[in-house]
């Protein structure tokens, strides 16, 4: 058998009908840029987060900078993130002007620790990125306690979990504002690039709007310099097909996982953990084991395709390096060389799950 990582043709063969016919009718107007079907997106989007304003964007990376500039982040400020994302997370934080800094993650949650958050606080810290990793929620009680006290901007990056809860709560319903990707591989992904800015905030809002279209309020009316970051019309339109079957998709990821759980819990593998109170979207399903390497090998000759998200602790990349040490970012570097993540996507066959983990059994039968 052959297990893709994600397999994006299932879900298209799925909604055939209505996306051809949303792409279709946006060719036909020739209308590719904003418009009623970016309109209808960002409101559909807001409603399903709970947030009162969406302004949509080219990605994920621009959301995140562009909100850090609309909290007014820029040069000598500093913003905190976690050690372990996606590089867009602190790369978005040095193109706003400011400077990143990292803090460790919890072990099998992969989301910042709150616990190390206060020391890594100073006169110049702005705001904190919590990155609900994977598809966990951050522990954002915690975190909003911490921002509060110092009076810092909290800035949801969740990229990987559109639609997870956290006490309840939609995940970018919780932070002053909040970034959403929609590359195609992620819970709700366009056919291309796109991005969602979210807030409750008018002002927040308003300059996020501003700077993502040339500074511009109303037509013409050019109040700041700002920049192109508009999401196209047909990524809207294939968005809003999608968006209504987002909750079953989630559904089918917490089955799928709920599979893995329960195949694979007697295994040398350590498998994610997260408290009761949130409910994950798991747009990855990440295991720990010492011989990651062979693993990884032997499902690959088993046909099975793994990822590692992501081999590099962001401190550690050549643009961060210097000013601190793997010391500082200990359980980040314990997991670091121990993660795999295995096949996930809503439209996986039971029968594959069952094959994944035979075949992880197998292997350390074999050892
Ligand atoms: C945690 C995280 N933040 C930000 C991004 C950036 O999104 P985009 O690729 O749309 O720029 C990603 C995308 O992979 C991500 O995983």
């Amino acid at each position: 058998m052959k297990v893709e990582f994600v397999d994006l043709k299932r879900q298209y063969l799925s909604i055939k009908t209505e996306v051809d016919e949303a792409i279709s009718k946006v060719i036909q107007e020739t209308s590719f840029v904003g418009g009623t079907e970016v309109k209808a997106f960002e409101e559909a989007f807001a409603a399903f987060t709970g947030v009162k304003h969406c302004i949509s964007c080219a990605n994920g990376t621009d959301s995140l900078e562009i909100l850090l500039k609309a909290m007014g982040i820029g040069p000598g400020d500093e913003v905190i993130v976690p050690s372990h994302s996606w590089i867009s997370t602190s790369e978005a934080v040095t193109t706003a002007g400011a400077k990143p800094v990292f803090v460790d993650t919890l072990p099998l949650r992969y989301t910042i620790d709150p616990a190390k958050i206060e020391k890594a606080v100073t006169p110049r810290t702005k705001a904190i990125i919590p990155v609900h990793l994977c598809g966990i929620p951050a522990e954002m009680d915690e975190i909003l306690d911490i921002a509060n006290r110092h009076k810092l901007f909290v800035l949801e990056d969740c990229a990987q979990a559109h639609g997870a809860e956290y006490k309840g709560k939609r995940i970018g319903s919780i932070g002053h504002a909040a970034s959403f990707s929609f590359y195609p591989g992620k819970n709700l992904g366009a056919y291309g690039d796109a991005g969602g800015m979210l807030t409750n905030d008018d002002a927040i809002a308003e300059k996020a709007a501003m700077i993502a279209n040339h500074g511009q309020k109303g037509k013409h009316n050019h109040l700041m310099e700002g920049r192109n970051s508009r999401m196209d019309t047909l990524q809207a339109a294939v968005l809003n097909v999608k968006l209504p079957q987002l909750g079953k998709w989630n559904e089918l990821r917490r089955k799928n996982a709920a599979l893995y759980f329960n195949l694979l819990k007697d295994l040398p593998t350590e498998l994610p953990q997260y408290p009761d109170y949130s409910t994950p979207v798991y747009h990855l399903f990440v295991v720990q084991t010492n011989n990651r390497e062979g693993l990884m090998q032997f499902l690959k000759e088993h046909g099975v395709a793994t990822g590692i998200h992501y081999p590099v602790m962001l401190p550690m990349l050549p643009p961060y390096k210097g000013g601190h040490n793997e010391a500082d970012f200990p359980v980040s570097v314990a997991y670091q060389n121990r993660i795999l993540s295995l096949p996930m996507f809503p439209e996986m066959e039971e029968a594959e799950i069952q094959y994944v983990a035979e075949t992880v059994k197998s292997f350390f039968k074999s050892k």
